[in-house]
């Protein structure tokens, strides 16, 4: 991170907004630094009229009786109000004339092999299987998976997990449970059987949403087979999942059930086992095409979605449904310069399992009517020229992705964007880590062609939509910056005592007032919600408690923020968010293995790379005679940790030592070992010998 950082001290580069022709669009929402101020300036000083005018965008069923009321650290937004996310992002759509007009683009990843004689307009020989899906086939399905889900003895405020691939029917699934009013819980694909079932117990959630399999780089994901394993660990642990909603996506033979019945690998395992799984075709077949939307409070709750945090367990943080869709709404709308004319088509790469899916490629994107692309599958199947390929067959005109996948693109060179015919795009996108200022002059030349402004959007699964962000017909950008705060987000650098800090001083982002995308808890954990966002800072003159971000960043002379990373033990490893206790967690399950210390070093294309030191069980040692600390033990922990977290969580290299450098009470050292990873020059080099940190230790322990 430290690089990192220099980099960025040393970047003055400035590029203007762009005028809103230039880029294919009539006009921009907010068109000069100017207005921009102007409009954060009331957001601030005005937040009850100014949010009740945004509000108003989206449609209630019955108005609020005020706006805000704010006990800290609770803030209750559009206090009365009742809406349904659903209906404003499909029925109304469907009630005002829009009902044929295209909602969800999809492309499947599998394609026909590529040939020397490409089909016109795409550079393979078939094009891959797409769906568009409009309002009114919206309001169908998600009218009929309701009342499935209904009579699968779902209720209004009960939580549904949700562990599918990128395909039409997961947006369904969702939007199916705001509109019968129960809360989804999206569990990334990527994930293992263990973070289903963690996930599942904590949200007490008795029914799962899932398909057989979904495609990603050619192989099939086995979903549901993990959703048999997770439904095993649940019983084990006496939380009974009753039902499992299964779509048919890759029809391969796995999962052989008969539909309503208990799966016999379940049986296999436990005669008992009552969990029944339901096929998603048979019973959406069979059940009503009409399914009011409930009528919800603005406080409901909208989801819950799991969190990476600095104790092993992952957090689920709270979303309602009012302010929630609220801020979405208008962040998609100016951040992207989103009209509902049917000209535009947003493509954002994220999977619906994160924040960024949730927000930005749903439901930000249709409660405003922008039709929203999904791609199943990996940018680099079959070719590294994927992306690059949707978006000029599809004409996308806003792409928004993650550092981490245009380092990769980059690595890939040029040669693959440059085949493609991309004049459609008007604004790029990036999000979930800080860009790099090579990266984002990469993304601006080559994907860009310079004349796309590029919006570096700042936020976390806890703020709901983006926080700092530059408007792309305003903000003048710096590459490696997210320039200036999102209208109504009072946006600050303070150090400890809460005080706020000068130019280019380091300190904590906080946010200082309530807005109407925050978090509103962690679930079931009231203790972890003060602890973690508002007990550390406080306002120096009323004690009234700041956000905490947990993000270390600087503001420059222009008032620009500089994000620099995470300054508790998470780490974002490809953009996505693990707690270095996650990884610790999983590596001491293991038979070997005694203790383990896990840190993040600097990567290329990762941003963050994972280091795993690790002690072993004497015992071990002596019941495997000629077993050694050597790759094949390596190998072996590695594909454990895949196994009990994710593949994500693969550490890069794993380091046995003969003990880990401790402080006198007994804490680990974890500077010590990131400065002695982040030494290493080539992460795939692995020592083979133990390491002895007694040495380094002492020499460290007064500091510490
Ligand atoms: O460290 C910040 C980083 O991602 C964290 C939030 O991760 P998550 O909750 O998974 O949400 C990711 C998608 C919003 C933040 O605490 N982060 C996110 N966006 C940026 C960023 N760091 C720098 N610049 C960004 N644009």
């Amino acid at each position: 991170m430290s690089e990192n950082v220099q980099t960025l001290l040393k970047e003055t580069r400035k590029f203007q907004p762009p005028l809103a022709e230039s880029v294919g669009f009539e006009k921009w929402h907010v068109e000069s630094l100017d207005e921009y101020k102007k409009l954060h300036e009331r957001s601030i000083q005005h937040p009850d009229t100014f949010w009740a005018e945004e509000a108003q965008r989206l449609s209630w069923f019955k108005h609020w009786d005020h706006v805000l009321d704010w006990n800290p650290p609770d803030a209750k937004w559009f206090v009365g109000g009742k809406l349904n996310a659903c209906y404003n992002c499909v029925d109304r759509h469907v009630q005002s004339g829009h009902g044929d007009e295209c909602a969800l683009v999809w492309e499947g990843e599998p394609v026909n092999p590529r040939t020397n004689h490409p089909a016109p307009g795409s550079a393979y020989a078939h094009e891959p299987e797409i769906r568009r899906v409009t309002y009114r086939e919206l309001e169908e399905q998600t009218s009929r998976i309701g009342n499935a889900l209904k009579e699968l003895g779902v209720q209004k405020g009960d939580v549904v997990t949700v562990y599918m691939p990128m395909v039409p029917e997961l947006a369904i699934a969702l939007l199916a449970c705001a509109r019968i009013g129960a809360a989804h819980s999206v569990i990334f694909g990527g994930f293992a059987p263990h973070a289903i079932s963690e996930r599942a117990i904590d949200a007490n959630s008795k029914v799962i949403i899932t398909a057989d399999g979904g495609f990603r780089r050619g192989e099939i994901v086995p979903l549901q087979k993990n959703v048999e394993e997770a439904v095993k660990q649940l019983a084990e642990k006496d939380h009974h999942i009753n039902h499992v909603l299964v779509l048919k996506r890759t029809g391969h033979e796995h999962p052989k059930f008969e539909g309503g019945t208990v799966p016999a690998s379940l049986k296999a395992a436990d005669p008992k086992a009552k969990t029944k799984f339901h096929w998603w075709h048979e019973i959406a077949e069979r059940v009503s095409s009409a399914c009011p939307c409930e009528s919800m409070d603005s406080e409901d709750m909208l989801f819950l979605l799991y969190t990476s945090g600095s104790t092993g367990k992952p957090k689920g943080i709270v979303h309602t449904t009012g302010g929630y869709l609220t801020f979405v709404n208008t962040s998609a709308r100016l951040t992207f310069n989103l009209v509902p004319d049917t000209s535009q088509l947003f493509w954002c790469s994220a999977d619906i399992g994160w924040i960024t899916g949730h927000s930005y490629v749903l439901y930000g994107l249709l409660s405003n009517r922008i039709p929203s692309l999904l791609y199943e599958g990996a940018p680099n199947f079959p070719d590294n020229g994927r992306f690059w390929d949707i978006i000029s067959r599809h004409k996308v005109t806003q792409f928004y992705t993650a550092p981490t996948a245009i380092r990769t693109f980059m690595k890939w060179g040029t040669e693959w964007p440059d085949k493609y015919n991309m004049s459609s795009l008007s604004v790029l996108g990036s999000v979930g880590e800080p860009i790099n200022p090579e990266a984002w002059i990469w993304y601006h030349e080559t994907i860009g062609k310079k004349r796309c402004p590029i919006v570096d959007t700042y936020w976390q699964t806890e703020t709901g939509g983006h926080v700092v962000t530059p408007l792309p017909g305003a903000t003048p950008t710096k590459p490696g910056s997210c320039t200036l705060p999102m209208v109504g987000i009072d946006a600050a650098i303070v150090n400890e005592a809460g005080e706020e800090l000068g130019a280019n001083k380091g300190g904590l982002f906080v946010i200082r007032k309530p807005w109407p995308g925050m978090l509103r808890g962690v679930y079931g954990n009231r203790e972890r919600f003060i602890s973690n966002y508002w007990g550390r800072i406080k306002d120096p003159k009323t004690g009234t408690p700041f956000y905490f971000s947990a993000d270390g960043a600087r503001r420059d002379e222009d008032g620009y923020f500089w994000v620099q990373g995470r300054v508790d033990d998470v780490i974002k490893v490809s953009g996505h968010l693990l707690g270095t206790m996650e990884v610790e967690s999983a590596l001491v399950s293991h038979a070997a293995v005694a203790e383990a210390a896990v840190v993040g070093v600097p990567h290329e294309i990762k941003g963050s790379g994972i280091v795993a030191f690790v002690t072993l069980k004497s015992a071990w040692a002596k019941a495997n005679p000629g077993r050694q600390p050597d790759d094949k033990l390596r190998a072996e922990l590695t594909s454990h940790v895949a196994k009990e977290v994710g593949a994500l969580a693969k550490p890069d290299q794993i380091r046995f030592a003969e003990s880990l450098p401790k402080t006198r009470s007994g804490k680990i050292m974890r500077r010590l070992l990131r400065d002695v990873a982040a030494g290493v020059e080539k992460i795939t080099q692995d020592t083979t010998t133990l390491e002895d940190f007694s040495v380094v230790a002492k020499l460290r322990a007064d500091e510490e």
